[in-house]
């Protein structure tokens, strides 16, 4: 995108969604009209996002890739960015640097089942991928989607869990520990249901995103069901600084989280999820 890569680019919020208590959605346009054509992401990808006198976060694009001259962040408030970025309106602007990363192994799963896994916020991160699948339906397989949430009421995107139930080919299992009201899924940690999935182990790309002990157990419970760590694909988080691997704030072991990822094979990384110090 830009010629210097650490220069924010300004970008203008157009909508403005709340999505849960503390989890709400931007949709943003560059204010550049070059940069509103030329600019294009893969699932999986994040932008860095720069709120003015505050700091900057990496953020995953949510929205699909082809749509033009506009992008979504789905953000939950945890600190002084993203509280600052919860506090814009619609019209206000941020910076924005990127894409950067590596994103979701698309092309390699086509003509494959698909399993997506997610724990939690994980879900913004591959809602871009369920989306991207469901648009390009008779590329891929069988689309399996297992969510899981501490509490019902953390489900964001209900509707869309719901919609997606009804497609062919498709399966949503959602899973939330503690459940009150009107709650038609599993109650129970969502490694229960994937204990119970049963995936083609020869023709499935699994793609998981959430908290890091889950998609461990996860990857652990799909390889006993024959599937492959070549197969199994994790989006993982770390603080970063420059997102360009340069600065060494996201490293794990001799991987950049934000050059070499976020999104790893379980094959590359297996050795190094759980372990503290790096
Ligand atoms: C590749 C990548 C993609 C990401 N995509 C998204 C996304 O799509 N949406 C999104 O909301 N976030 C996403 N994040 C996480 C986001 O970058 C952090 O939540 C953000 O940096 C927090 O900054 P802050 O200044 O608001 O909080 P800080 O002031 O830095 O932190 C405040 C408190 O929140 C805790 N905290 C910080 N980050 C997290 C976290 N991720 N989860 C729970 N607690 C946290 C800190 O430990 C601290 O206690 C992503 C991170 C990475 C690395
Ligand atoms: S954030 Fe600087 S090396 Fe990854």
């Amino acid at each position: 995108m830009a010629v210097n890569p650490y220069l924010p680019q300004p970008a203008r919020i157009l909508e403005r969604r709340q999505e849960s208590a503390t989890i709400f959605t931007l949709r943003l346009r560059f204010e550049d009209p070059v940069l509103r054509e030329t600019y294009r992401f893969q699932p999986g990808q994040f932008n860095m996002v720069y709120l003015h006198g505050v700091g900057e976060v990496p953020i995953s694009i949510v929205s699909d890739p082809e749509w033009e001259g506009v992008f979504d962040h789905t953000i939950r408030r945890v600190g002084r960015v993203t509280e600052g970025l919860a506090a814009l309106k619609e019209g206000d602007c941020v910076g924005i640097r990127g894409p950067y990363g590596r994103g979701w192994p698309l092309t390699e799963a086509e003509g494959r089942d698909v399993l997506i896994i997610t724990g939690g916020l994980g879900c913004a991160p591959v809602v871009s991928v369920i989306q991207y699948v469901i648009r390009r339906r008779r590329r891929f397989g069988r689309l399996t989607i297992i969510q899981g949430v501490k509490h019902s009421e953390d489900l964001i995107y209900r509707d869309q869990y719901e919609a997606w139930a009804q497609m062919p080919h498709t399966d949503v299992h959602v899973a939330a520990n503690v459940a009150q009201g009107h709650w038609p899924w599993h109650v129970g940690p969502v490694t229960e249901l994937i204990a119970q999935a049963a995936p083609d182990p020869g023709r499935t790309v699994a793609m998981m995103c959430g908290p890091e002990g889950m998609m461990l157990t996860a990857s652990k419970l799909l390889l006993a069901k024959g599937m492959s760590a070549e197969a199994i694909f994790l989006s993982l988080e770390r603080n970063m600084q420059c997102g360009l691997g340069h600065c060494g704030h996201c490293q794990i072991g001799g991987k950049f989280v934000c050059r070499d990822g976020p999104v790893f094979r379980f094959a590359e990384i297996r050795g190094l999820l759980g372990v503290r110090g790096f």
